[in-house]
């Protein structure tokens, strides 16, 4: 656990306010006081001397804590504006650990379109220990007043979503949770602290796969929680040590590295995906294109609102169904057919026979993730040339 109050301010002032591109770069990692090296250094030691025994300086174990992680923990925590953060080894181990706070009994209410990873979680690991979901479409907020019951301890809201790009008002589904004083997670992985700070909205916490945007550079599995809450922050610091599910120093370091670059990449992200989404959509190969910073998207207005940039995900419902997916897919020669997102290479994916297969067909038709949508990830290539191989797949649609 990283509590930003103990940290050393990232050089300057503790009362200076500083940018995101500021704290990107600096948050949590002053020159090391031993050497005087400016980037983190990658500390692999698994435990630290102690002066006397019982008596651990700051460090005691890298389970519990360790330098590079710490660095981590506090400049993903300044990102998202809250004091207290605990990195994880993958998004679905901040998600599991999180989750263990509550007890049979419990039940939490999710958005109907979570990743697949937490519905499994909520569905198959939750449930047989007596914590009940409730899934709901999280675009009506009746339905989540609805949902609630005395034994509400948790909701769990995922937006934009994946991969039909639902957006969901933080804000107004914190008022809801806050009036029955209950904890609102905010899974903000395709957003980024860049584009949407869920803790500004009211959001008790925020979960991210730093596998994705966070590291941006498709090399590590890794996952983060931010709170401002003191009382979760301990339980979470907790069970961090407790489970275990810690990430390497050298992912730490990997992860800080490519946090370096996160608010240039997200502008990026977002600029080639408006340009590339506004194409698509003209063209007859396309029977609909799914990206919130289109006017055409149902929640463009509380895009504009609630986020600083639509993002880089686009979904592009093709016409000629399966058949054309697979040949568009098959067709493509800069964007690579690869499961997730976020990294700087474009990718692209077919959810209904990768990621979300799991996800029963009657489900999958009701989300709207049909056999002809394809996932796009758009990277920080250039835009005529990512422009061209899309142009070159549509064309081998037929
Ligand atoms: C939105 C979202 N949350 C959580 C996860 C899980 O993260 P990880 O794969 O790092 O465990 C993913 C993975 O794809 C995701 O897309």
């Amino acid at each position: 656990m990283t509590d930003q109050k103990n940290l050393p301010p990232a050089g300057g002032s503790a009362a200076v306010v500083h940018g995101i591109e500021t704290l990107a770069i600096h948050a949590g990692q002053p020159a090391d006081p031993a050497t005087g090296a400016v980037m983190t250094p990658i500390v692999t030691s698994a435990t630290f001397a102690q002066s006397e025994p019982g008596k651990p300086d700051r460090f005691e174990y890298s389970r519990s804590g360790n330098p590079t992680r710490a660095a981590l923990e506090a400049c993903v925590a300044a990102l998202e504006g809250g004091r207290h953060g605990f990195a994880f080894a993958s998004g679905s181990a901040a998600t599991m650990s999180l989750l263990h706070t509550l007890r049979p009994g419990d039940e939490v209410i999710s958005g109907d379109d979570v990743y697949g990873g937490t519905f499994r979680m909520l569905d198959k690991v939750l449930a047989p220990l007596g914590v009940r979901s409730r899934f709901v479409d999280m675009r009506q907020l009746s339905s989540i007043s609805d949902a609630f019951t005395d034994a509400t301890r948790l909701v769990w809201l995922e937006t934009p979503t994946n991969p039909t790009l639902k957006l969901f008002d933080i804000g107004a589904v914190c008022d809801i949770a806050k009036r029955r004083s209950v904890p609102v997670v905010v899974d903000n992985t395709f957003a980024s602290p860049v584009l949407q700070r869920p803790l500004d909205f009211g959001a008790t916490a925020v979960v991210h796969s730093t596998t994705k945007y966070i590291n941006g550079h498709s090399d590590v599995v890794g996952g983060m929680l931010v709170t401002d809450d003191d009382e979760l922050a301990e339980r979470v610091g907790f069970l961090q040590n407790a489970i275990g599910a810690v990430p390497s120093p050298i992912d730490c370091y990997l992860v800080l590295r490519g946090i370096k670059t996160l608010p240039i990449r997200m502008r990026r992200h977002s600029e080639s995906a408006t340009e590339l989404a506004r194409r698509l959509e003209k063209s007859p190969k396309v029977a609909r294109v799914v990206y919130p910073g289109l006017p055409s998207h149902e929640a463009y207005e509380l895009c504009r609102r609630q986020m600083k940039g639509p993002g880089g995900m686009i979904s592009v419902e093709l016409e000629g169904g399966l058949d054309a997916a697979r040949r568009f897919l098959s067709s493509l020669e800069i964007f690579t057919l690869a499961e997730s997102l976020g990294g700087v290479e474009s990718l692209a994916e077919h959810p209904a026979l990768m990621t979300h297969a799991s996800v029963p067909e009657p489900t999958r038709q009701q989300l709207g993730i049909t056999d002809g949508l394809v996932r796009l990830s758009v990277g920080l290539e250039g835009l005529e040339d990512l422009w061209d191989d899309l142009s070159q797949a549509l064309g081998r649609i037929g």
